[in-house]
């Protein structure tokens, strides 16, 4: 039968995986005894983070493009039971001098990608559910689509806050088919995404965040653990802040 906290034996996909949050995360689902699928664009870095975790597999694509979507989801065979919709970026300018590609590349990585991508493995997920081990989906939110940071970062925060509603719409369609949908929503970790936030900046961050500091891997990896595994079965529609206190 199913324990409760145990992601044994599932198999999981987590995009994003070889790098900062989406790096923690595959971490945490391997180390627990899942199957998890590395996706990322760099073929190398996927290949050398499924080497160091054990029972990983490399599956290099780009989820921003429908295309890449679709090759990915082609190459998967058998049943889903977790998705980790994590990959993301971030452009930050002033307003009037936005750009379109500002736009688009952060709107089509965070927001598009995840959708497509939950639509085309939903044959993989339903044949990976059930009642008593619901398969999941955990898409990472951020602390910037729950309130607005000094940072101007439009294009950002309109998809976070956007990741956060298509959660709840697809958790209430899928809740019958024995699929929840949550998401987390990080404060500050570190991660190539965060480079320029240097330890100064990180200083100032851990000095407004109520837990006094920056997120570390075991933050990331227990919730994720927690909604992949059978205990966090009845809960769905989530949004999760992993943030210290900061979007307090
Ligand atoms: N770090 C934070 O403080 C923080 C806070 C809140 C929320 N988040 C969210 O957490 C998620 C991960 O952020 P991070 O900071 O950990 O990022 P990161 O260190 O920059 O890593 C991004 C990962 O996504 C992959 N990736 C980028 N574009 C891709 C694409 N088109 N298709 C497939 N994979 C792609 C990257 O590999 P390739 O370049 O090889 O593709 C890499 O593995 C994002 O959704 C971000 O918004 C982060």
């Amino acid at each position: 039968m199913y324990e409760t906290f145990s992601v044994a034996g599932r198999t999981a996909l987590v995009t994003g995986a070889t790098s900062g949050i989406g790096a923690m995360a595959a971490a945490a689902l391997a180390e627990a005894g899942a199957t998890v699928h590395i996706v990322a664009r760099g073929a190398a870095d996927c290949e050398e983070t499924a080497a160091k975790l054990p029972g990983a597999v490399a599956l290099p694509g780009d989820v921003s493009t429908l295309d890449g979507v679709e090759a990915l989801a082609g190459h998967v065979t058998g049943p889903v039971h977790i998705l980790v919709n994590n990959a993301g970026t971030v452009r930050e300018n002033p307003l009037g001098s936005f750009t379109e590609a500002d736009w688009d590349d952060v709107v089509d990585l965070n927001l598009k990608a995840p959708f497509f991508l939950t639509q085309r493995l939903l044959p993989a997920l339903r044949a990976g559910a059930s009642p008593h081990a619901p398969a999941t989906v955990i898409n990472v939110g951020s602390v910037g689509g729950l309130r607005v940071g000094p940072r101007q970062t439009y294009s950002y925060a309109a998809s976070k806050a956007g990741l956060h509603q298509l959660t709840k719409s697809m958790a209430r369609r899928l809740a019958g088919e024995h699929i929840t949908v949550n998401a987390i929503a990080p404060g500050l970790f570190p991660s190539r995404m965060t480079p320029g936030d240097g330890e100064a900046v990180q200083a100032a961050v851990s000095a407004s965040v109520p837990r006094g500091r920056i997120g570390r891997v075991g933050d990331i990896g227990g919730v994720v653990r927690f909604l992949a595994s059978p205990a966090a079965g009845y809960i769905t529609g989530t949004i999760i802040p992993v943030d210290g206190g900061m979007s307090l």
